[in-house]
């Protein structure tokens, strides 16, 4: 059964009580840095043993909470719910070469997904304690206070975050980037995509761009970059949830202009 309004709230509340507890978990194990090991799951596909420990315990609480909720894990931890139940999609450490390599900049990504449409997003960065948070139709905060995207208007001025992975190949990761740096925006690379676009919802960059990412990585930003009044490109289409997608996400004033020269096959503007 589709939750109702009383039902998303509390899911709200229990993905950003969530969000802070597995955070804290894995600032403790990140300031602990003997207390794991690194291995891959492919070529610069970092994996550590605390990105599972996460997640079991993010999967473990949901499960018992609502049991009729589906899952979707980065690490595997998937359930199917009921039809037309929520969906929970956590990343339970994006950014997680960062954090096997001692760079302080990951986070905990938590997206709430009903039917096609993204509800509930929720970002919690462990290591400067900041927690982004966004319900639909509710707007969008971090720690509490209203977030906006960027008022820039053209790409001249623009700061863009290319996400890269190794799974779109080196030709069109480089020919994004140099679509976007010959258009005169400075480029960002900061290795957690659910950061880098939950920085855009609060204008601390003005987009995000990528040849394809995985749902885990970018609903929770999706969210928060649509209710702190940005654009964002149709995730959810196709098989979007289960195999992922590209993205453009940014401010309202620089659309056309990021997915012209984005260029990304299927996204028009
Ligand atoms: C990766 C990061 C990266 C993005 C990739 C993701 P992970 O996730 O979010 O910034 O560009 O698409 O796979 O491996 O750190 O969870």
């Amino acid at each position: 059964m589709k939750p109702d309004s009383r039902a998303l709230e509390t899911r709200f509340h229990v993905a950003v009580a969530l969000a802070r507890e597995a955070g804290q978990v894995a600032r403790r194990r990140f300031l602990d840095r003997k207390s794991f090991t690194v291995g891959f799951k492919g070529p610069q596909d970092y994996l550590t043993e605390v990105d599972g420990e996460v997640e079991r315990l993010i999967a473990g609480r949901v499960q018992s909470l609502f049991p009729e909720d589906g899952f979707i894990g980065e690490e595997g931890d998937d359930r199917i719910g009921r039809d037309g139940a929520a969906i929970w999609v956590v990343d339970p450490i994006d950014g997680t070469s960062n954090f096997a390599r001692g760079a302080p900049h990951f986070c905990i990504s938590i997206g709430i997904v009903v039917g096609r449409e993204v509800e509930i997003g929720v970002i919690y960065d462990p290591m400067v304690d900041e927690l982004f948070a966004a319900r639909r139709g509710a707007g969008a905060s971090v720690n509490g206070a209203p977030i906006e995207v960027s008022a820039t208007a053209e790409l001249k001025a623009a700061s863009i975050e290319v996400g890269w992975n190794m799974r779109s190949g080196s030709h069109r990761f480089l020919a994004l980037m140099g679509r976007i740096v010959d258009a005169g925006a400075a480029v960002v690379r900061s290795g957690s995509g659910a950061l880098g676009l939950a920085y855009v919802a609060a204008g601390r960059r003005d987009g995000y761009v990528e040849n394809h990412i995985n749902a885990w990585d970018c609903l929770g930003g999706i969210a928060l970059v649509r209710e702190a009044g940005g654009y964002v490109s149709d995730y959810l289409t196709g098989d979007g949830l289960h195999s992922g997608n590209p993205i453009v996400a940014c401010n309202p004033r620089i659309r056309e202009a990021l997915l012209k020269t984005s260029a990304i096959e299927g996204l028009v503007p």
